[in-house]
């Protein structure tokens, strides 16, 4: 008896959206901001996907439903005061989205009665909405013909079809085929498919090809080089600025802490004393910029935080003071029971996580 050769598995020439429907309708993460069924309100997808840009799932959780909590709906959130906004923000990092989260929040209300717009360029006209979470909105929330591309999307298209060009150049490119891939029907879905499928499958280190949908079409699977897409120039970094933080403790539990100027990094929000952060800083001279006369101790160790465009590194003093010491101009006392409550970014949460410890 003969055995019949089993027909060698067809290599699919194109991804179609169909086996990535398929795929998501089995593997699809649950998520908070994600319906269980049907399309989600487009307050909750706009929010969650303002605090997803440069921001993990795992962060994004709890001050999404924070957020929620505080103000249900894209009114309540344009009647906030912005200040209550910030603190809440606090600790999600790139303050601007924030500001332009309520500037949008009254721009719906405003200009269009509180309902958002469905269009891609009625959303892209709003403060904060850039061409990807315009087009993650209209897809999610309206099933408008439109595709996110962010780097997870970018990464899965550029080895599907293994696109030699590097970013940025290759943006455009990426969209359009993006474009080709979206199906007829369910392009909320297929959005969230893609971003599922980069997050879970198509990783940046070791993709899991086996169990990915796409890898009967995926050219740089065939070639054995995804890890290497995409193509990207060598990276700079911002040179490392330094300075100095001045966390003071008064005898009754208060921490001195001041606001940040109107403008540039940080606007308005909370920090303790320091010194301007330089690329030429000297911590021998860091004395010379203390907010009051007390008994200064270096701490061991610096704290590093990474902004956009630079790396900084600070070293931190810190002083003990009597229970009528004065706060001095442009400072204040918090309880530093309350602290947490300010709007203290990230890099100030370490710099006192790191005088407290
Ligand atoms: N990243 C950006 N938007 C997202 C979303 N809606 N779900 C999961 N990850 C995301």
């Amino acid at each position: 008896m003969t055995v019949a050769a089993r027909a060698p598995r067809r290599k699919k020439a194109t991804p179609d959206a169909a086996d990535l429907l398929a795929w998501y309708d089995r593997h699809a993460r649950v998520l908070p901001w994600r319906a269980r069924k049907g399309r989600q309100e487009p307050y909750r997808v706009w929010l969650s996907e303002i605090m997803l840009q440069q921001t993990t799932v795992k962060t994004v959780g709890p001050y999404y439903a924070k957020f929620l909590n505080l103000w249900p709906t894209v009114d309540a959130l344009a009647e906030a005061a912005l200040d209550d906004v910030l603190r809440a923000w606090a600790g999600l990092g790139y303050y601007a989205r924030a500001r332009n989260l309520h500037a949008c929040a009254q721009a719906v209300v405003e200009r269009h009665g509180g309902v958002f717009p469905e269009t891609l360029d009625g959303l892209r006209s709003l403060p904060g909405i850039g061409d990807y979470t315009a087009s993650a909105v209209a897809a999610i929330a309206f099933d408008a013909d439109a595709v996110p591309v962010d780097g997870n999307v970018e990464r899965v298209v550029t080895r599907l079809f293994a696109i030699e060009e590097e970013l940025p150049a290759a943006k455009p490119v990426i969209k359009q085929l993006a474009l080709s891939l979206l199906p007829a029907k369910r392009s909320g879905d297929f959005a969230q498919a893609l971003m599922d499928l980069g997050a879970t499958i198509c990783t940046p280190k070791k993709p899991a090809c086996a169990l990915c949908p796409w890898n009967e079409s995926c050219q740089a699977l065939v070639r054995g080089d995804q890890e290497t897409f995409p193509r990207k120039p060598a990276k700079r970094e911002g040179k490392l600025r330094r300075g100095a933080a001045f966390v003071v403790l008064r005898a009754d539990g208060m921490v001195l802490l001041r606001t940040r100027p109107d403008k540039g990094l940080l606007a308005k929000m909370t920090e303790v004393p320091g010194s301007a952060w330089t690329h030429d800083f000297d911590v021998g001279d860091a004395l010379a910029h203390t907010p009051l006369e007390a008994n200064w101790k270096r701490l061991p160790g610096v704290v590093n935080h990474v902004f956009t465009h630079f790396p900084l590194e600070l070293t931190v003093f810190m002083a003990k003071v009597s229970r009528t010491a004065k706060a001095p101009k442009g400072a204040r006392w918090v309880p530093l029971a309350e602290a947490g409550g300010e709007a203290l970014p990230t890099v100030m949460r370490k710099v006192l996580a790191h005088a407290l410890e």
